[in-house]
């Protein structure tokens, strides 16, 4: 186990009646870090703030926060840094203080080694679909349950993720990561407006794109526009771009020619890809 941190304090403990842990009443990231350097972080900042603003939860220092990320990774220098911000503690019920004292955690592991991502991943269609709630999409909320079900599907240790769609069968991205679809040439990436993470590396990739002059297409996204995709793949902060080569029982797609530029392109300007 690596270390932890909560509210600064190593060896620190969560009290039982804090509200992340009461009603999921926070927010968390979930940060790559190498050589001792945290990956994206300002993007990361800017998704949590978001957060912190949709929930009326005050955001802690940013400087402060990445002073406690780089304390917890001191030892490890790369691996996975999990921050979590909740409201903290509270009298019984649902009603958030007006005052909230801000519960920080953050706690480095190690990187889990995946088996050879960047050659392409075997992934599925999860029954489990996403409840629709415009205020709380986007944001990295501590409510996962969709997720932690949805994961619940299947066993098969040859299928590294479970895509997930919309109560109204939209595709919305996978468990833990985003979907982009490769289509003559154009990239497509389904909005996130009314569920779904705004993930910190799909904003990379649409900012890679543009400097590579790559059309996109943001909006929605079917199954049929997905079997008729040229590539497929998903992107999360830790695992960076993981071209898809087989979704069960729709269809299988190459490890593609602009799946692997966007690759390169992102290893380039010293992003995992
Ligand atoms: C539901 C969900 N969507 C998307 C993502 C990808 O987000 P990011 O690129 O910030 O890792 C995650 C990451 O864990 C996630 O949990």
């Amino acid at each position: 186990m690596g270390r932890r941190l909560v509210n600064g304090v190593e060896a620190g403990a969560v009290a039982a009646d804090d509200r992340g842990l009461q009603y999921g009443d926070g927010l968390f990231e979930t940060m790559a870090a190498r050589d001792g350097r945290i990956r994206a972080f300002a993007l990361h900042m800017a998704r949590l703030e978001v957060g912190c603003a949709r929930l009326g939860i005050p955001m802690p220092a940013p400087a402060l926060l990445e002073e406690e990320c780089l304390r917890v990774l001191e030892d490890l220098g790369t691996g996975v840094i999990k921050l979590v911000v909740t409201r903290g503690t509270g009298p019984r019920g649902y009603r958030p203080p007006r005052e909230p004292t801000v519960t920080r955690v953050v706690m480095a592991s190690a990187l889990r080694a995946t088996a050879a991502a960047g050659e392409g991943i075997v992934v599925r269609v999860c029954e489990m679909r996403l409840a629709r709630n415009a205020r709380l999409a986007g944001i990295k909320h501590l409510n996962r349950l969709e997720q932690v079900m949805a994961c619940a599907e299947w066993q098969d240790p040859e299928i590294a993720e479970g895509l997930m769609l919309a109560t109204d069968d939209r595709v919305i991205g996978a468990t833990a990561a985003n979907i982009f679809l490769v289509r003559h040439g154009r990239l497509q990436t389904p909005e996130i407006r009314d569920c779904g993470v705004a993930g910190v590396m799909r904003q990379q990739v649409l900012n890679v794109a543009k400097t590579l002059e790559l059309p996109v297409e943001i909006g929605d996204v079917d199954l049929s526009e997905l079997r008729a995709a040229d590539e497929i793949f998903l992107t999360n902060a830790l695992t960076g771009i993981r071209p898809v080569i087989e979704v069960r029982g729709e269809g299988s797609w190459p490890n593609g020619e602009v799946t692997q530029t966007l690759r390169t392109r992102l290893e380039a300007v010293g992003e995992p890809g």
